[in-house]
């Protein structure tokens, strides 16, 4: 856990600047990509879908790290991994064979992440944990960039930390969701691998500065 991981949100870039913000996060020191993916029916919100993906990434020289915030995400993984996904997270409150959707994920060349809402406990991932790369923890109600960060997050974060341990998974823990200079040193020592931010980054004077100061967190 030397540095943490830093993912940049793409959902709170400029959508008609979307070569020239992504050349920007090529340039930074952000290490992957987080792309948002909403239907309007698992949040009350829509963001971009699969041409968008793929115009991304014709730009994008870092990892695409895909969220799904969509029911029946299985019918869909095909299609996200084609379009150039390379890790897919599935929420667990969409899945109704959470572990076989997993194996899809991983059986198609992707990481496999699994991401859970606010109110989901992390003891949902006791039969999961072992089987995933990745944990997205939501620290607000998804659907929408620049929310404030749900305190019970910390708490949660160490308890998903004692739960990779006992299992010795060996999955990430990435926190999305109201992540700030203020809070992320925080989040860190709670247990957090990866960082994503949004608005905080995107809203920035200097957004590849603000990367960097997020990266050199210990
Ligand atoms: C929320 C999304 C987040 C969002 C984070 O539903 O999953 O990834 O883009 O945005 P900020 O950092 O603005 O909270
Ligand atoms: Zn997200």
């Amino acid at each position: 856990m030397a540095t943490p991981i830093i993912a940049p949100s793409i959902l709170a870039a400029d959508f008609a600047n979307l070569a020239r913000d992504v050349q920007m996060l090529n340039e930074s020191q952000a290490d992957w990509i987080h792309i948002d993916i909403m239907d309007g029916v698992f949040v009350p919100n829509f963001s971009m879908g699969i041409p968008v993906l793929e115009a991304i990434k014709r730009h994008a020289r870092k990892p695409l790290d895909v969220h799904l915030m969509i029911v029946n995400p299985e019918n869909h993984i095909a299609a996200f991994q084609k379009a150039g996904a390379e890790t897919i997270s599935v929420h667990v409150e969409a899945c109704q064979n959470l572990h076989r959707t997993i194996e899809q994920i991983k059986s198609l060349g992707c990481k496999a992440g699994v991401a859970i809402n606010p109110h989901t406990s992390v003891m949902e991932l006791e039969n999961i944990i072992r089987d995933v790369e990745l944990v997205c923890v939501m620290s607000v109600n998804p659907g929408f960039g620049g929310q404030k960060l749900i305190g019970n997050t910390y708490r949660k974060i160490k308890q998903l930390r004692e739960l990779i341990i006992e299992h010795k998974s060996s999955a990430m823990i990435e926190i999305d969701g109201g992540v700030t200079l203020q809070n992320a040193q925080e989040l860190r020592d709670a247990g957090a691998d990866v960082l994503v931010a949004g608005s905080f980054v995107f809203n920035a004077g200097d957004p590849a500065d603000t990367i960097r100061k997020l990266k050199s967190l210990k």
